[in-house]
């Protein structure tokens, strides 16, 4: 059986995936049917924070899963309090939600922010400030709030009040951030979008208008959290903090959860009843999520990210010193875009489809970005690995753009 030329048979076509069909992973390394290896550079898009079939990960899963699955809400379950006391502990909240992916758990905050400014403000403060090029999830709402219009234009009518200011742009937010603005969402890296930071300035302005106009400052660190920038999270790298945070991705290194972490002035936006989740906090999910988080929580992995990050930056320097394709390599930590120069602007899925016919899997951030997601510890030799295929790939892609 054929599983790639299998799924479009059965599956709704919405992805347009690569050819090559993982059927296990160890580490960093991907293999297919025909033991055919991947140096996995994408790590899931920024999920595989401990690569694939990491030890401590399995004994979490595999122990959990001869006590308990699932309760629901209507129960508390220890892997759920433990990974909601890690969590806060180790941050600058107070209190958690936890569901199921991203998409969720940024529908969970401007939820929140939404009912605490209606109840403590009245209906008319209800604006959300989003900004041009971010990627917020695939719900009606999430799209709405997202900034690309391609997500979101064929699903209207979408929901109201909602505006986009310019990422970066201390006078759009000035001009946007009002009186009724309930909630100011933001990426610290917008990263679907090319990954492009947040200044200093952007960020510490969006603080202070958030506090002059009563608004949530709401980070999306659903991409940036849990070690993805060498810090626990991104926002740790600024003097300022969010009110609100949302996360996924690599809490649960594979599977599948997603948390939104507030501070205590601003939770009792939700209250019993007005917001909720069956799978949200299920003891599996908890259970590996708080072993994920016990590994990265520390010194040596958070600093081991930024060690890394040099390494990957060496090795995109010189190969661009050969081949002159990227106009920028940025990022942070292992969040890492190589920008095209504009003349292969649009490229950016035919070297990852290069990639992965060479060796490498990697992922594009927009289409003129080739992204960098790969696991927190990934051993610098399997990234000498992956970057000499990577290096086949451009050689090939060269001589595409030549021919
Ligand atoms: C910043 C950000 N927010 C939200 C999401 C949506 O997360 P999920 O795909 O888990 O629903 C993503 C996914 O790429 C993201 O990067």
């Amino acid at each position: 059986m054929n599983l790639r030329q299998e799924y479009p048979n059965y599956f709704l076509d919405i992805y347009g995936q690569v050819d090559f069909v993982p059927v296990r992973g160890v580490g960093s390394r991907l293999y297919d049917n025909n033991d055919q290896e991947v140096i996995d550079f994408a790590g899931g898009i920024a999920v595989n924070a401990l690569g694939h079939a990491h030890p401590q990960m399995i004994a979490a899963l595999t122990n959990q899963a001869q006590k308990l699955w699932h309760v629901s809400n209507i129960m508390v379950n220890q892997p759920a309090v433990e990974l909601g006391k890690a969590l806060v502990n180790a941050s600058d909240f107070d209190k958690v939600f936890i569901c199921n992916s991203g998409t969720e758990a940024v529908e969970a905050g401007l939820k929140l922010a939404r009912r605490y400014s209606l109840v403590n403000f009245g209906a008319h403060k209800h604006k959300i400030v989003s900004f041009k090029n971010s990627f917020h999830g695939r719900t009606l709402f999430a799209v709405s709030a997202g900034g690309q219009s391609k997500y979101s234009a064929d699903f209207a009518p979408l929901p109201e009040g909602i505006v986009h200011g310019e990422f970066n742009d201390l006078s759009s937010a000035e001009e946007l951030i009002d009186e009724n603005t309930a909630v100011v969402i933001v990426e610290v890296i917008q990263a679907e979008g090319g990954i492009i930071q947040a200044s200093t300035e952007f960020l510490l302005k969006l603080r202070e208008l958030c506090d002059k106009h009563q608004a949530i400052l709401m980070f999306d660190e659903v991409q940036t959290g849990i070690g993805r920038t060498g810090k626990l999270f991104a926002y740790q790298h600024y003097l300022i903090q969010p009110d609100l945070i949302s996360i996924a991705k690599a809490l649960g290194g594979g599977f599948p959860i997603g948390a939104i972490l507030v501070k205590e002035k601003f939770s009792s936006g939700f209250t019993i009843g007005s917001h909720g989740t069956t799978f949200g906090g299920n003891p599996l999910a908890c259970a590996v999520a708080l072993s994920v988080f016990y590994i990265i929580n520390t010194s040596e992995v958070l600093s081991g990210v930024t060690q890394r990050e040099q390494v990957f930056r060496e090795q995109l320097d010189k190969l661009n010193q050969e081949f002159d394709l990227f106009a920028e390599i940025r990022g942070q930590g292992l969040l890492i875009g190589a920008a095209l120069k504009p003349q292969y602007h649009g490229r950016a899925r035919e070297i990852m489809n290069l990639g992965f016919a060479h060796g490498v899997a990697l992922l594009n951030a927009s289409p003129n970005v080739i992204r960098f997601t790969p696991s927190l510890i990934i051993p610098e030799e399997d990234i000498i690995l992956g970057m000499n295929h990577f290096k086949t790939a451009l050689h090939k892609f060269s001589k595409n753009v030549a021919a």
